[in-house]
């Protein structure tokens, strides 16, 4: 916890809003059955504005002559907390998390009319929550039933996350530390999965070895739902069922993350199942790798967001046609969009406290953003060969991904998985050596 660190960016936040009211709550508790609940999570935006990790919570910042952020927060509770554990209560919240006041939650509904009270705009996400939206709405209410007394309510509703996304496109140090850390537990991770699998395993035999390595390096959680998929499972994009039998001579594609306080990773890695690449499988993936590599070249300061893409697709509308899957040029398998038979995603995203993290891709213009310094993307192309009749019977069910996460720098750019073993070489080696 980095105490100046959150108060900065909540300065900041208030800066941009110049004056008005925000209303920034965070996520709520989720029931999983009955009376079990999922694992909690924290809402990306609050947490990046507070740190502070606890459900029933909400910030306020009062932008203005005279800046002021206010915690509503859950009240100490010993029987409660001799359930559930810890809460730190208003108090401790106020000095530890450094707001300038902290209240309980149980107070919102008195207080929130009369902070909205004569302020020119309010900054909500509206549509993000429908409780918040009807609790935020009936306060609003509160407030217009007062005109007659002479107080005024917000005339207009800005979403506050707009600013707070352009906040997050740009990782500080302090968030650069998780995030490195993030991606090098998951690349341990990447690599003992590797290391571990053999033909006749199950998916999830192995990834129940790279969750161990997520948690014994004090990862929270995975980030988003691991994939594990072997052979042709590789080619449905979102297959998560982890179930199947891992057969001698297929691939196994393992996308995989995990979250250290707040921070994903996000990395995938192919490799076969029994150590050894086949001909045919070793010629797709280096076509994939070489559209990696040109992709990775692409991701630095100045470049367009889609540059990443493009030179990718380059390389592997080659490759198809290449190997007789696509017909015609390289512009024309672009142009026509044949290759997405093959691929058909498209090689990014932007990374941080989500998975998909906050942030455009393009300007209110329409045009691409600009790449910089700051910025953390995946960089992430694929090859995906199902059965058709269009194509070879050597080629069916090879699913291929190969995916870093790429720090943008000044000069260019920085692999933060780097640690993930990647080459066709390396891959047989590190299985050989197992
Ligand atoms: N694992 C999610 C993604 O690669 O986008
Ligand atoms: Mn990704
Ligand atoms: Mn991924």
């Amino acid at each position: 916890m980095n105490l100046n660190e959150f108060q900065q960016r909540r300065l900041t936040l208030l800066n941009k809003m110049g004056a008005g009211v925000a209303i920034i709550p965070t996520a709520p508790e989720a029931i999983r059955n009955r009376d079990s609940h999922y694992a909690y999570r924290f809402d990306s935006y609050f947490y990046y504005l507070t740190g502070f990790a606890e459900p029933e919570a909400m910030l306020v910042l009062i932008a203005g002559d005279n800046p002021k952020s206010i915690l509503f927060c859950r009240d100490k509770d010993i029987e409660r907390e001799i359930w559930d554990g810890f809460r730190y209560g208003p108090q401790v919240a106020k000095e530890k998390f450094g707001f300038d006041e902290a209240y309980s939650v149980g107070h919102l509904d008195e207080m929130l009319p009369k902070l909205l009270a004569n302020q020119p705009d309010l900054f909500f996400s509206l549509g993000a929550d429908a409780h918040w939206d009807a609790r935020v709405t009936g306060w609003l209410n509160a407030v217009k039933a007062l005109v007659r007394t002479g107080v005024s309510a917000p005339e207009s509703i800005q979403d506050v996350r707009r600013l707070v996304d352009n906040m997050r496109m740009i990782k500080s140090p302090y968030e650069l530390d998780l995030m490195r850390r993030s991606a090098k537990i998951a690349a341990g991770a990447h690599n003992r999965a590797m290391r571990f699998a053999k033909p006749g395993m199950v998916e999830y035999e192995v990834e129940a070895e790279f969750l161990h390595e997520f948690y014994r390096n004090g990862a929270q959680a995975p980030a988003y739902t691991s994939i594990v998929a072997g052979g042709a499972n590789a080619c449905t994009l979102h297959y998560n069922a982890n179930n199947a039998v891992l057969n001698d001579g297929d691939l196994l594609l393992i996308d995989a993350g995990c979250e250290l306080d707040g921070y994903a990773s996000d990395i995938t890695r192919t490799f076969p199942v029994n150590g050894k690449f086949s001909a045919i499988q070793k010629d797709v993936y280096e076509m994939v790798l070489a559209a990696q590599a040109a992709a990775i070249v692409q991701a630095m300061p100045g470049n367009h967001w889609n540059a990443p893409h493009e030179a990718a697709l380059q390389v592997l509308a080659r490759g198809l046609i290449d190997f007789g899957l696509c017909q015609g040029t390289v512009d024309s398998v672009i142009e026509t969009g044949s290759y997405r038979q093959f691929y058909m995603h498209r090689t990014g995203h932007w990374l941080g406290l989500d998975v998909h993290d906050a942030g455009e891709y393009k300007t209110q213009s329409g045009e691409w953003v600009t790449l910089q310094a700051g910025n953390v993307l995946t960089v992430e192309p694929g090859c995906y060969i199902r059965p058709a009749d269009n194509v070879p019977e050597h080629f069916w069910n090879i699913g291929i991904r190969i995916e870093d996460d790429v720090l943008i720098t000044g000069k260019g750019n920085e692999i933060l998985t780097k640690d993930a073993i990647k080459t066709v070489t390396d891959i047989e080696k590190a299985m050989a050596d197992k």
